[in-house]
């Protein structure tokens, strides 16, 4: 009999969430841990009241805020349900069956899963010993074939961050009819000024994509919104096949309300990342090699040892996420929350 799935899809790994157990700590999804931020709730409560009608679709307020924000016009944005689900679009867009996709590895973890769905080929390029991208190597597994890459900037999970020079080099490597997403899911949270601003830097190349979400420092990830920035045409593209009405009305007042609290935002992000350099500083004196972070979480390559780690550190009641045979992410928590991962961290690795 015939199947009724695809058989090429029993190889692909699952998304796997960070996991959510009651009475311990969660710093296995890279939020921030510090609720809605001010305006928020009271802009959802007044949105629940038309959630019988179907929302904007054309996004128009949303859109023109984030236009005016960021410098660009409303018709180079799209937004969707998470900018995972972006990523997604821009390959579809992008990609017939047996394009290629090039990408880091290890990178953020829907990537193959988002490719192999579109029919599309991954190609990988292993990570420096350092953990990060190696943009030479990338430039070079560009073929023929290529339709789209994703530069991870920091890259999630191990939060390391490419640099300017780097990525210019690499951008003028890469062939101008060949897309280049640069996914800024944790720009919020990049301290060395070295590291660009995708979007300040590379926005007016007409390959270049900027993927940004409102889950991480805004503080929206239970309502699913993201944005990119791109050329008009690709936006425009994009705006075609995004799920009819998938940025609800909810998310769309919640965002709006979120970009009023810019200021509060940005308070968060410098407390995440006074905390993020005093949890590196600690964990280097338990592990070697730990890489320097630019994004809200922190990376522990510990090989063969990431499930026993995890483990011992879920008898504390706290959870991070494997790799298995890889390492560890540990989000950034409130400084008692990481207080209280590192005395785990301590007495599994100590
Ligand atoms: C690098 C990267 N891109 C995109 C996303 C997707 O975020 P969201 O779909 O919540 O906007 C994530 C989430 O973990 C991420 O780490």
């Amino acid at each position: 009999m015939r199947r009724l799935t695809r058989a090429d899809l029993d190889a692909l790994p699952s998304y796997v969430p960070g996991r959510t157990v009651p009475g311990a700590i969660k710093l296995a999804s890279n939020e921030v841990p510090y609720g809605p931020l001010p305006g928020v709730i009271e802009a959802i409560t007044e949105a629940a009241a038309g959630i019988h009608r179907y929302p904007d679709m054309g996004v128009v307020a949303l859109r023109e805020a984030l236009a005016q924000r960021h410098g660009v016009d409303p018709d180079r944005i799209a937004t969707g349900c998470g900018s995972v689900a972006l990523a997604e679009h821009l390959v579809r867009v992008a990609c017939l069956p047996g394009d290629e996709v090039v990408y880091a590895w290890r990178s953020f973890e829907a990537y193959p899963i988002i490719v192999a769905t579109t029919a599309a080929t991954s190609v990988r390029v292993p990570n420096t010993p350092e953990h990060g991208h190696d943009l030479p190597a990338m430039a070079v597994a560009v073929s023929e074939r290529t339709r789209l890459v994703f530069v991870c900037n920091p890259n999630n999970p191990t939060g390391t961050a490419v640099r300017a020079a780097e990525l210019d080099a690499f951008l003028d490597a890469v062939p101008d009819d060949v897309l280049v997403v640069i996914d800024e899911a944790y720009r919020e949270f990049v301290t060395d000024p070295a590291v660009p601003d995708g979007l300040e830097r590379y926005g007016e190349r007409p390959n270049v994509v900027v993927l940004r979400t409102l889950s991480k420092a805004w503080g929206l990830a239970g309502l699913r919104i993201g944005f990119l920035v791109a050329q008009p045409a690709v936006a425009a593209a994009v705006r075609k096949v995004v799920t009819p009405f998938s940025t609800s009305g909810a998310a769309q007042a919640a965002a709006l309300a979120a970009l009023r609290a810019g200021d509060e935002v940005a308070r968060r992000a410098a407390l995440v990342v006074s905390e993020r350099e005093r949890v590196l500083t600690a964990l280097r004196k338990l592990v070697p090699d730990v890489p320097e972070s630019q994004a809200n979480f922190v990376w522990l390559p510990l090989g063969e040892r990431a499930v026993d780690f995890v483990a011992a550190c879920e008898r504390e009641r706290v959870i991070v996420r494997a790799f298995p045979g890889d390492g560890v992410r540990v989000t950034i928590g409130t400084p008692e929350e990481n207080d209280q991962f590192l005395a785990a961290a301590e007495g599994a690795l100590g």
